[in-house]
């Protein structure tokens, strides 16, 4: 599959199929008018492919180099954009060449964000490893690191040239770092594809066809609202109690997907509350969620998630856009001051 994603002022090529890794260098000498790339990725993502990755840039005629920053979040720090600044300026990177980001949601946020800002931009190519980078978070040039206050405060826009998504990776992918990733095709299937939720209730939907399916949604979504100020906030369905959940639990303390299973099941249920949401909607996505590996209940009360929720980032004026379901396939932004949202909470959590 290739798509060409268009935002305002530039074009993603989005090439994701079996064996695309292969094709990393034909994409970015036809892309980059400079020869040189600085490919991060971090330490369980480069002994499985940064050779290969070194490999097809040089027989295409870059010359390479590779920088390998520890796995985990705790790699999202200002000290790790420094060190990837310095190494890329011992590379000779300039704002001709490319930088190449090989790995899951860490790597690409981070070098996302350095090579938004080296030389005040430079182009990259977004190279997902996790499922959960290959359907969210490597389309769409959001970009960043955390900051000692909060996760993802410091980052930009930065759309890349090109994202190049080999399926064949998940081969490689830890089976937690898999189910991670399920939460969020499930979420695709919730906002914008029946036909989606409906082979991942019976199993139907082979992992090619739903990566490829929640490529495109998450394309569409960019293409109409790049800056995240209408549609595009419908990826956050299941987000708002989801990250509650992670900053109580302290991040790390249950991965992103496990916390936005969760988060999407009282979503489904406050959706059934407050008239929007059909009775049957929270009961299949449990078992979608269930059928998958998903967690699907929280021990948190709505006391104990409100501080997070009222300090979310997102949650702009006062106003948060809480993300309901019509039905399955069609999620609404449904707007709630975060003080009401808690009260209605109280209803679905003990
Ligand atoms: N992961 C949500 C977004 O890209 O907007």
């Amino acid at each position: 599959m290739k798509i060409n994603l268009k935002t305002a002022n530039k074009v993603t090529q989005i090439h994701a199929e079996a064996g695309a890794l292969s094709s990393l260098g034909s994409i970015a000498a036809e892309l980059v008018k400079g020869r040189r790339a600085a490919i991060v990725s971090d330490s369980n993502v480069a002994p499985l492919y940064l050779e290969r990755a070194k490999a097809v840039l040089t027989a295409a005629g870059f010359s390479v180099g590779g920088i390998v920053v520890p796995a985990g979040e705790a790699s999202k720090q200002p000290e790790k954009l420094l060190e990837l600044w310095a190494e890329f300026n011992k590379l000779g990177i300039t704002r001709k060449d490319v930088i190449v980001a090989l790995g899951g949601g860490v790597v690409g946020d981070l070098s996302g964000f350095a090579a938004a800002t080296y030389l005040r931009g430079c182009p990259i190519i977004q190279v997902p490893t996790s499922l959960l980078a290959m359907v969210d978070s490597s389309i769409g040039g959001k970009t960043g690191i955390d900051l000692p206050f909060g996760k993802n405060l410091a980052g930009a826009f930065h759309q890349p040239v090109a994202v190049v998504t080999d399926s064949n990776m998940l081969q490689t992918l830890p089976q937690n770092r898999y189910t991670e990733g399920m939460a969020e095709v499930i979420k695709y299937g919730c906002i914008s594809d029946a036909e989606l939720f409906r082979g991942l209730e019976c199993g139907s939907v082979s992992a090619e066809d739903f990566v490829a399916r929640s490529i495109s949604i998450k394309a569409g979504v960019v293409e109409r609202d790049e800056f995240d100020l209408g549609e595009r906030m419908l990826l956050n369905f299941g987000h708002t109690v989801g990250h509650a959940i992670e900053k109580n639990m302290g991040f790390g303390g249950i991965s992103h997907g496990e916390a936005v299973a969760i988060g999407m099941v009282i979503a489904a249920k406050l959706g059934v509350r407050l008239g929007v949401t059909p009775q049957d909607v929270p009961e299949r996505i449990i078992s979608v969620l269930e059928r998958y590996g998903l967690p699907t209940t929280t021990t948190y009360s709505a006391t104990e998630l409100a501080a997070a929720i009222s300090s979310d980032k997102k949650n702009l004026a006062n106003k948060l856009h809480f993300v309901l379901l019509e039905n399955i396939g069609k999620g609404v932004l449904y707007p709630i001051e975060p003080a009401a949202l808690i009260d209605e909470l109280k209803t679905i959590l003990i």
